[in-house]
């Protein structure tokens, strides 16, 4: 089984970046125990900052990968053409996030990956990947 986790803008300063809300673990330690943990899955982890490159990733595994965990960081709030992508390619997208965002600003309720995802884990830490991937499990 296939699957990617897929991290949008400033996931890659995970650990310095604000730790009273994202915690202090970088996302390649926590990432290298879901691999050690899930050996028998195919997992592949790409993060980018840039919008079109996000898009290119899931247009990249979309029709063969089983599974898309997807946190696009504040692109989830504001990017009609990553839900586009996501609504064009046949794998089914979880979006997670680490913190609950209902419970923070008002334009984080706002989800264009929401209505096309399969569904949606937030508010868990860093926790919200795994249960991800054992829903897809
Ligand atoms: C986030 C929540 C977003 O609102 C924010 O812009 C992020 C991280 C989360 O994982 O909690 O960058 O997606």
């Amino acid at each position: 089984m296939k699957i990617l986790i897929l991290n949008g803008p400033n996931l890659n300063l995970l650990g310095k970046r604000e730790p009273e809300i994202y915690g202090s673990k970088t996302f390649e330690e926590y990432y290298q125990q879901l691999v050690k943990k899930y050996v028998d899955i195919e997992l592949h982890y790409f993060q980018s900052n840039v919008e079109g490159e996000i898009i290119n990733k899931l247009h990249e595994v979309g029709f063969e990968f089983e599974g898309v965990i997807l946190n696009a960081g504040a692109y989830t709030h504001t990017s009609v053409a990553i839900g586009d992508a996501i609504k064009g390619i046949t794998t089914p997208v979880i979006e997670v996030h680490i913190s609950n965002v209902h419970s923070r600003e008002e334009f984080r309720q706002v989800s264009y990956i929401a209505p096309v995802a399969k569904g949606v884990i937030a508010g868990f830490g860093l926790q919200s990947y795994e249960l991800a991937l054992q829903s897809f499990i």
